[in-house]
């Protein structure tokens, strides 16, 4: 066998103490199977009297991420954000030495600075545990999906908010109690800003839309809405109507070269694949010319997941390295350097509630200022039922009304004018609906 490869690791906490445990204790495992010798060089993090899950031995420790560089083949950054971490992936590129990250915002935001720098100095970069933690996710886009052209992808792909979404509709709870509970149970952090502003799914469906499109997104062009506003109320409308409601990473290719990628709460219907996908499973949807829909589903984070994720591409980078050299990863849906255009408008089919005095000629005045800006109505709903979903009598009910799809630029110029009007007591409630028959 060749000689041993050594790998350092910047970062030494969920996902990085896990990672260490694996290459450890499974280091035997990976040798007779993966038929690569696999030795940890250094492993950083910034405080070793802090109590680890797995103690990591004394003499590979450091608090120097500089050190972990110098004194390995392949460096693994596992700190996350933007700052050091950009640092420690820039450094390790610019020494031609093979990087693997599971840091989605970094890619997200860096990722074409990042690309050239792999190419500039003819080496490599592997992400795997970036997106959908331990569901490989990103192999199938590279490795499955090479000769297909990719249509569509839609995502859930943030364990949180799924687990939030699907906690309210089971035990009929509002939003922020379904966020303690999340906290309490270790699956939102103290600071869950990145994850219920959808920004973290915006990171994730920004690297997919790369991948698959071969281009770069500018990050602040995504649409982005997170779930902080979603009422319990439309849920459980949403599910009477055929709908779940999740938190939908979306990208599309249109014909004319444009890309949507977006995130919001969207309603899917039962029969949609990703609507059983529940609690902190992630699970996401690829649609292609000769494959079809593919769906994948598991485990979308937590540390031995995305350990499992990680180390896949330490053993691939070794492997690359001890056979191949440093080749530059690029496949037909590598990282091309090319700006993607991203759509401003979308086209979709929404879900409209408005909070309405019960009175005659309501619907009329809505519908018409709505056909104004060409939005077609495909279903009305005002019944009685709706009215076992309030707390208590009101005189104010909901009036829900499923377009037809439309342009959002269109739909949102008739909301402004619908605003307006002295019956409607409450801002309207706008859900977008993937639903492709209409
Ligand atoms: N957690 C998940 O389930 C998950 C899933 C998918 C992807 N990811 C991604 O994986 C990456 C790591 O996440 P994580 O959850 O493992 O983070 P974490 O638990 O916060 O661990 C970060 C580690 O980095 C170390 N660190 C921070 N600054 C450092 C510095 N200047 N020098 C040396 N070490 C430094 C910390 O040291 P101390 O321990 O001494 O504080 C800690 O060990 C992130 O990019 C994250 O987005 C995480």
């Amino acid at each position: 066998m060749a000689r041993p490869i050594r790998v350092g690791i910047v970062g030494c906490g969920t996902v990085g103490t896990a990672v260490v445990e694996i290459l450890l204790t499974q280091k035997e495992r990976i040798r007779e199977k993966a038929e690569v010798e696999i030795e940890i060089s250094k492993v950083a993090a910034r405080n070793w009297s802090k109590k680890r899950f797995f103690e990591v031995p004394e003499n590979l420790r450091t608090t120097d991420w500089k050190e972990v560089v110098e004194s390995s083949d392949i460096v693994v950054e596992l700190i996350g954000g933007v700052d050091i971490a950009k640092d420690v992936v820039v450094e390790s590129l610019k020494r031609a030495k093979p990087v693997i990250t599971a840091n989605k915002h970094l890619l997200a935001e860096y990722g074409r600075e990042i690309a050239s720098l792999m190419k500039k100095f003819k080496t490599f970069l592997f992400f795997e545990g970036a997106v959908g933690g331990g569901i490989p996710i990103v192999k199938v886009l590279k490795e499955t999906l090479v000769s297909n052209q990719i249509s569509e992808i839609l995502g859930i792909l943030n364990g949180t908010t799924n687990y939030i979404l699907t906690k309210m509709e089971e035990e009929n709870i509002p939003f922020n109690v379904a966020l303690e509970e999340a906290q309490k149970k270790g699956y939102a952090e103290a600071n869950p800003t990145f994850d219920v502003e959808g920004v973290d799914a915006a990171h994730k469906i920004a690297i997919l839309a790369n991948l698959a499109f071969g281009g770069f997104v500018k990050f602040s062009e995504i649409f982005v809405e997170g779930i902080t506003n979603v009422d319990l109320l439309d849920i459980k409308l949403g599910k009477e109507l055929g709908y779940r409601l999740k938190l939908l990473a979306i990208a599309k290719k249109r014909n004319g070269g444009e890309v949507e990628v977006r995130v919001h709460p969207t309603f899917i219907p039962f029969e949609n694949p990703l609507s059983n996908v529940d609690g902190v499973f992630n699970g996401i949807l690829f649609k292609s010319n000769y494959l079809g829909e593919l769906k994948l589903q598991g485990a979308g984070a937590g540390a031995y997941p995305t350990a499992t994720a990680v180390v896949q591409d330490i053993i691939q980078a070794a492997k690359q390295l001890t056979c191949c050299g440093k080749i530059f990863d690029i496949t037909a849906l590598g990282w091309n350097d090319k700006s993607l255009k991203v759509a401003k408008d979308f086209y979709s089919r929404y879900y409209l509630r408005f909070d309405v005095e019960d009175k005659p000629g309501v619907l009329y005045q809505i519908a018409k200022i709505l056909a104004e800006e060409g939005i077609s109505i495909a279903g009305v709903l005002q019944q009685e039922w709706i009215l076992k979903f309030l707390p208590k009598p009101s005189k104010v009910i909901p009036l829900i009304i499923l377009t037809h799809k439309a342009y959002e630029s269109k739909l949102k110029r008739a909301l402004e004018k619908l605003e307006n009007l002295s019956f409607i007591k409450e801002k309207p409630t706008l859900i977008r609906v993937e639903e492709e028959k209409y």
